[in-house]
């Protein structure tokens, strides 16, 4: 059994295999759910379950770890791949109360359909001993849903952080020992998952700020030995600060909006500004997730198809929507064989950016000179606009 401290055991269940996460986000390395449980010399607590897929696992871990009789199960989110096992560990163990807030408790009573009585409720802060360990709540709310929290073993100086710090990876080792692999998945983590709730992560970092900490233990991949590594990198991701990069992501029916993607990539290029070139179909939303995180402008480029824009293009557009980059400029461009209103959809589907749209770029049929001229003329406004920003000189 892995263990983080004395009487502290990682339970939890690697999914090598699971290849998609909300039936939306590509798992290249599966993941994990991770569970903790810490004996107290006087009380037992299980932090966290696991997805319902993998209970029969978990309870293999709890009944490998010897104990007969738990105490506590703390959920720290609601989310069914936390959460989802709490109520056959309840039929193994019914004197277990299940410690949230209030709010999450609610949430488990709708998703789980869990009794009141079921339920120890804290506050922000409060404390439960365990006897020579103790929990200590802290609320971090909008990690990824409103009812998050972690909590803070002080003995061992151990912080169970659930999703926040989390990256999607199943793995044998328990603790970090590839950092530039696990930044990565972190990253791609931070950008599916947190990045729609950057302001409210800044909040949650000042508040564990003051902890001294040893590990981070996450719900989803390995453990931070080296706390700082993943705190920085969270730091980064959500300050306001965006690189000199343009995401440029493309749909194309018949190489039209192709040949215009590619030239404009080498238009930026050849600007000096760093450029990724995403084909939409069939590629991984992943990737694409992570380009937004540092870019300063973003360009989708779809065909028309009947009056609008490709649905793939839709669904990106909706995505890059829905995640919230600190994205500065957006861009758009596109061809049509006959008519429609593809420029208002997609700009009306990218209206919750708080970012310059600018002149879209479109051509009808294949690109003549004087559209390509027209996607120079759009490389020289970002690169200006950067200039301006101070991304590059
Ligand atoms: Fe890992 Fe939001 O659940």
């Amino acid at each position: 059994m892995n263990t983080l401290a004395e009487r502290v055991y990682a339970v939890g269940v690697q999914h090598w295999d699971r290849r998609l996460f909300d039936e939306l986000i590509p798992l290249p390395d599966g993941t994990s759910y991770n569970a903790y449980l810490i004996k107290g010399n006087q009380k037992t607590a299980l932090l966290d379950t696991v997805d319902p897929a993998k209970t029969s696992e978990l309870i293999d871990h709890l009944v490998q770890t010897g104990i007969e009789k738990l105490d506590y199960i703390v959920s720290h989110h609601a989310e069914q791949d936390h959460s989802g096992s709490i109520p056959d560990v309840l039929l193994m163990y019914p004197e277990a109360k299940v410690v949230t807030n209030p709010k999450c408790k609610s949430m488990l009573m709708e998703h789980l359909r869990l009794e009141e009585e079921q339920f120890i409720t804290v506050e922000d802060g409060q404390e439960l001993s365990l006897g020579d360990k103790t929990l200590r709540f802290i609320y971090t709310p909008w990690v990824h849903w409103p009812e998050t929290m972690c909590t803070w073993l002080p003995e061992d100086r151990i912080l169970f952080s659930c999703d926040f710090f989390g990256s999607h990876q199943a793995t044998s080792r328990l603790f970090v020992e590839d950092e530039p692999t696990v930044y990565e998945a972190a990253k791609r983590y931070y950008a599916e998952i947190m990045m729609p709730f950057r302001s409210a992560i800044r909040g949650n970092l000042k508040k564990i700020e003051s902890l001294d900490i040893r590990l981070i233990a996450p719900s989803h991949g390995p453990v931070y030995p080296r706390p700082s590594f993943i705190m920085d990198a969270y730091r980064d991701w959500i300050s306001d600060d965006v690189k000199n990069e343009v995401v440029v992501a493309f749909v194309s029916m018949h190489d039209s909006t192709r040949r215009m993607a590619e030239y404009f990539t080498e238009a930026l290029a050849s600007r000096n500004i760093r450029v990724q070139l995403f084909n939409i179909t069939g590629g991984d939303v992943g990737k694409l997730a992570i380009s937004l995180v540092d870019a300063a402008t973003v360009v989708l480029a779809t065909p028309t198809v009947l009056t609008g824009p490709h649905p793939n293009a839709a669904y990106a557009a909706m995505l890059v929507n829905a995640l919230r980059p600190k994205t500065r400029f957006v861009g758009l461009i596109g061809s049509y064989g006959w008519g429609g209103k593809m420029p208002e959809q997609m700009t009306s589907l990218l209206s919750g950016l708080k970012a310059e749209m600018l002149p879209p770029v479109i051509a009808k049929g294949y690109p003549t000179e004087a559209v390509f001229t027209a996607l120079d003329e759009l490389a020289e406004t970002i690169l200006n606009r950067h200039r301006q920003a101070g991304l590059c000189q």
